[in-house]
């Protein structure tokens, strides 16, 4: 019976979706469990936040499946699961649609200086200076993708609708209407707006780093809304600091939530606190998911959506 079953959830991004759960499980939560007898759990739940410890793999000596509350699977070391025969799923497909979204949303934020036309608003500069500088149109300019994956994909199709020339470099071309780049170099100098979509983990570590952003455009914008490590930060800030690239607007970095504080100190970046899926009908379908997972993992041997 899967209802016998004990899993844990490891984060309080999932505190509001602890009943679904419960539904099915029993269930116990990191963040407010004194005494975790770890042996307990067949199954964990962890965000794609909660960078799973070494420790947990030994402690959790009867875990079956970790089941991720997020389509990334950087944080859990794969190696180990496939040693111990451990199933790990996420949830891909339902926060496709709101990730693309915070992307073409900090394009489009970062281009119109939406944060400096608030301040500009709130400080009065607006009545001591008069009107604000001019901003940038997104119309007909060229966005190179890195990753055209599913939200790149998405992101792509939106960005359509501002006529832009849409670019993408990965691994392989892909049966798609947009300029395919093998040379992420190439597409870097061409490009207006590099956006990053792409997965995290080993393969992208540092993909963009100081060789890429210095043939960027003076006037070009970098957009994360991947995993911080895809970017070498200590170079874009050299970027940003030097005005080699325009702006960044970011919803990931290496360390979170404590973030380089360099980054704080620039006015030409947006910073977003890694919240791409943060809508409640989106975490709430990707709780829905990774709680089918679990159930489909506990009654067939297979979680529905299998990275390992
Ligand atoms: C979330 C994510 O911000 O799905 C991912 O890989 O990075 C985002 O959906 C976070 O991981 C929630 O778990």
């Amino acid at each position: 019976m899967i209802y016998e079953k004990k899993i844990l959830l490891t984060d309080k991004l999932l505190e509001n979706f602890v009943p679904i759960y419960r539904k099915h499980f029993i269930v116990d939560t990191l963040w407010n469990t004194k005494k975790i007898k770890y042996y307990e759990y067949e199954g964990i739940v962890a965000s794609g936040l909660f960078k799973i410890p070494s420790l947990f793999y030994k402690k959790l000596s009867n875990l079956k499946i970790i089941s991720l509350f997020a389509v990334g699977f950087d944080n859990v070391d794969l190696k180990i699961c496939k040693e111990r025969n451990i199933k790990v799923a996420n949830t891909p497909g339902v926060l496709t649609r709101d990730v693309a979204d915070l992307a073409l949303t900090l394009l489009l934020s970062i281009s119109r200086n939406l944060f400096q036309g608030q301040q500009y608003v709130i400080s009065n500069l607006w009545i001591k200076k008069g009107p604000m500088v001019l901003t940038d149109s997104v119309y007909n300019k060229k966005v190179g993708i890195v990753g055209l994956g599913q939200i790149g994909k998405e992101f792509a199709r939106k960005a359509e609708i501002f006529s832009m020339d849409i670019n993408y470099f990965g691994p392989r071309k892909k049966n798609v209407k947009y300029k395919y780049f093998n040379n992420l170099k190439k597409m870097a100098k061409y490009i207006d707006y590099l956006v990053i979509t792409c997965v995290g983990g080993e393969k992208t570590n540092n993909l963009i780093n100081a060789e890429i952003l210095n043939v960027m455009k003076k006037n070009a914008y970098l957009i994360n809304v991947s995993r911080g490590t895809v970017v070498d930060e200590k170079a874009l800030l050299q970027s940003l600091k030097n005005k080699t690239i325009k702006g960044a607007a970011l919803d990931v970095y290496e360390n979170e939530p404590k973030i380089n504080p360099l980054f704080k100190k620039l006015s030409n970046v947006i910073l977003h606190p890694h919240h791409g899926s943060g809508t409640l009908e989106t975490r709430k379908s990707m709780a829905e998911l990774s709680c089918v997972n679990l159930i489909s993992f506990f009654k067939t041997g297979k979680p529905l959506y299998r990275v390992v």
